[in-house]
């Protein structure tokens, strides 16, 4: 008896770490794994080492002209692939060369790379990496989702994770098993061109987001052939531009650092991630690919970080020509690889064989040490062999069936309908009657690029050629409800590039004004071209004066005037704002963002997203949600009353109405590793079904370094009749009270707090 017990103990617990090992392989080694990477590093050349950490583009492969442009259709060139892949070793290759390819561009790629290691000819197989930020935004069919703050806004878990499962999917039918995403930058500096890729300015939200868009990509096992390795970018800091400029320096004192930027990394490594991408700028004067402290004390020492960090494009090569913190290459290459970095986007030719000879040499003179080299590799290997592509490289495509299917766009669409916030919406004008003469116009209202941003189907997303197939801009969706004959459209402004920097230009206003006057109502699509990188660098956060003149002279109408912003970061629009009937802040939401769009104006859709970040008022005074108190006084009032965006963060109306009551704990004191539950009661209190984003804040009331303001520790999405009430229950324990201290560890101090859900208050105390 004794025997068979200890049995099922031993069966259980194997049974336990297959299944752990398999849920959690960054966590703990698995030790058969291991071995087998030890055996095949053991057989690996210095050269093999090397080209393992090498990643090289997609263009350093493919056949060009006399000029050295690349060739259409896509063609890879063989003698350029054999020196790549044979004769340099090089171990992975990524993106799309200019444009979105068909599916069968893709396979003939995939068969042509991969085609060495398939012959035995090379050791290890490549692996491919891709930016499908928003959904497969390289391959014809892929379905595309909101950015990322527009998936934040819709606050709802399930999408963003069913959003990884059908990005991975797709793009794993494309042959790509590795996505260079998510975004974990935290969103506090609206003037990045990149915000819209973050999940916004809260790390809880950004890391909960970020979990179940990583449990999503990833599956419950990355060999999966519908799971790809997911890439946490940029590490660390990136964000967070003092000038606001791309890949300028940001200024992050190492409390804040703890406190803000890394707890969103840090979830998401623990969710499972196996790769980042590093910071191309530099934080407190040390460029993120140089940072030692960051890559390896903290990334892979202190959260044991199993995975590993590539570099970001060219950035070895620019700590020389760049950052100047490196005299030549070599100490360029040097200084990476032992900061930390296992693997480099160098990524053109010939630029990737000086590398590859460079490390080599730094080896051979022990400047890098074979130990530092190996762990690099192996950790590269792991992601390798987790991914199963020493088996299969890729699967047949028929075992795709779902692709670009209408079950993912339905998904897809529903994230676009839960991520647009209704700001605005003065007399209920909004939903509007069908029917009614309403004149559409502004810049962004005749074209899918603006729905969709950077990064889909071109890097910078304005290439009209590649548009998918049968989705619609906001002009023809509400055409679609509206009736095309009750619809006008007037342009009357237009967006292009002026000296590479975002201008606009008012084209026929006259034809407006006569359209303006023969309508009832005046929808007005405002916002920004797409662009990401340096190229979205902008000069000023204001909208620009002819999109603001333009929405003057629609309220000079007195007609009601619907404002739709299009845009990836808020845009400055506080002058019109009080006399405009109803404003729609739509993000970037992909291709069937119109819809979600047109369902919202005219009540098809009850809206439910909610701000992920703090709609500043004035271009001078950016706020966020949680700020000190110290940063609340106004000199005008001497009250703590200046807070003072435009939207604050979690903001968002509804066409129902939610009443809270009845907030209650089951204790009013907590101590130590309890915990205490809080509950409150919501009521929709109106006829019509809707989503409420319940949202927990807790405020700290004194504490030994200067308290934030109120901060977001939980929250919910529920769904509620009319007249129904649900009651929602939080759990909160020592982690929820927790801040980082004077000796910048995260700490906790026993006192008072208050907690806040929407009307509710309620003060708890904590004992240490
Ligand atoms: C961007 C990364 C991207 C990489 C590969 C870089 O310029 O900063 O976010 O993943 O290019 O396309």
């Amino acid at each position: 008896m004794k025997k068979q017990f200890s049995s099922i103990v031993l069966i259980a617990f194997v049974l336990f770490t297959q299944s752990f090992h398999a849920q959690h392989p960054h966590l703990t080694l698995d030790p058969v794994l291991e071995s087998k990477i030890s055996q095949l590093l053991a057989k690996m050349s210095l050269e093999e080492k090397v080209g393992q950490t090498c990643q090289i583009t997609l263009d350093a492969l493919l056949a060009t002209d006399a000029t050295g442009k690349v060739l259409e259709p896509l063609k890879i060139d063989p003698i350029k692939l054999k020196e790549a892949i044979v004769s340099q070793r090089i171990g992975s290759i990524l993106n799309v060369s200019s444009h979105t390819l068909k599916m069968e561009e893709w396979r003939t790629i995939m068969q042509a790379v991969h085609a060495p290691f398939r012959e035995g000819i090379v050791k290890a197989p490549i692996l491919y990496g891709a930016d499908a930020i928003h959904g497969v935004n390289y391959t014809v069919g892929g379905t595309l989702f909101p950015q990322e703050i527009g998936l934040a806004a819709t606050w709802n878990r399930d999408l963003a994770e069913q959003f990884g499962r059908v990005t991975a999917y797709e793009l794993r039918a494309s042959g790509i098993p590795w996505n260079f995403s998510p975004v974990m930058d935290l969103g506090r500096q609206p003037l990045w061109s990149r915000y819209f890729e973050t999940l916004g300015e809260d790390p809880y939200l950004v890391a909960e987001m970020g979990k179940r868009i990583i449990a999503g990509y990833q599956g419950t096992s990355l060999s999966d052939k519908y799971s790809t390795l997911s890439c946490l970018k940029h590490f660390v800091g990136y964000s967070f531009p003092l000038s606001g400029r791309d890949r300028t320096p940001a200024w992050i004192p190492e409390n804040y650092m703890q406190e803000l930027f890394l707890p969103p990394f840090k979830a998401t490594v623990d969710a499972g991630a196996l790769s980042v991408m590093v910071n191309s700028g530099e934080v407190n004067g040390i460029p993120g690919h140089q940072n030692q402290y960051l890559l390896t004390e903290i990334l892979k020492e202190k959260w044991g970080f199993k995975g590993f960090a590539v570099s970001d494009w060219e950035d070895i090569i620019m700590l020389e020509t760049v950052h100047t913190t490196a005299a030549n290459q070599k100490a360029a290459i040097v200084s990476a690889i032992n900061a930390g970095l296992d693997m480099s986007m160098v990524p053109n030719s010939p630029q990737y064989k000086e590398y590859t000879l460079l490390l080599k040499e730094a080896v051979e003179e022990s400047s890098v040490s074979m130990t530092r080299l190996d762990d690099a590799v192996r950790r590269i290997l792991r992601a390798k062999y987790l991914l199963g592509l020493f088996e299969n490289q890729t699967y047949p495509l028929e075992q795709y069936g779902d692709f670009s299917s209408e079950k993912f766009k339905s998904v897809a669409k529903q994230a676009a309908a839960e991520s647009v916030t209704l700001v605005k919406n003065t007399n209920n004008l909004l939903p509007l009657k069908k029917g009614q003469k309403i004149l559409v116009a502004g810049p962004t209202a005749d074209n899918l690029i603006y729905l969709n941003g950077a990064w889909s189907h071109t890097w910078q997303g304005v290439d009209t050629a590649y548009n998918t197939k049968g989705c619609s801009t906001v002009l023809e969706a509400i055409q679609q409800v509206n009736g095309a004959k009750n619809t006008l459209f007037s342009k009357a402004v237009s967006l292009n590039y002026v000296d590479g920097w975002e201008s606009c230009s008012t084209t026929d206003i006259k034809d407006f004004d006569k359209k303006a006057c023969k309508s009832d109502v005046i929808v007005l699509c405002l916002g920004e071209l797409p662009a990401t990188e340096k190229p979205g660098d902008i000069r000023s956060l204001d909208l620009p004066k002819e999109q603001m003149e333009l929405v003057e002279r629609a309220l000079a109408t007195k007609k009601p005037v619907i404002l739709v912003l299009l845009e990836g970061r808020p845009r400055i629009i506080h002058d019109v704002v009080a006399n405009t009937s109803a404003i729609l802040q739509a993000y970037l939401p992909g291709d069937y963002g119109a819809d979600a769009i047109s369902g919202i104006l005219f009540g098809d859709i009850n809206p439910s997203g909610k701000l992920p970040y703090s709609y500043p008022k004035y271009s001078g005074v950016i706020e966020h949600y949680d700020l000190k108190k110290s940063e609340m006084r106004s000199g005008k009032t001497n009250q703590f009353d200046a807070y003072d965006p435009e939207w604050n963060f979690g903001f968002g109306l509804s066409y129902s109405t939610f009443a809270y009551s009845a907030i209650r704990v089951d204790k009013t004191t907590f101590v130590g590793k309890d915990s205490i539950v809080v509950s409150v009661d919501v009521k929709n209190t109106s006829s019509i079904k809707g989503k409420e984003v319940v949202q927990l804040y807790v405020t700290d009331l004194v504490s030994s370094t200067a308290t934030w303001g109120k901060r977001l520790k939980n929250y919910t999405k529920i769904e509620l009749a009319p007249d129904e009430v649900k009651t929602v229950n939080f759990v909160l324990s020592e982690k929820d009270i927790m801040f980082v201290g004077r000796e910048n560890n995260w700490t906790s101090e026993s006192g008072e707090f208050e907690i806040n859900i929407g009307s509710q208050r309620k003060r708890i105390n904590y004992i240490k």
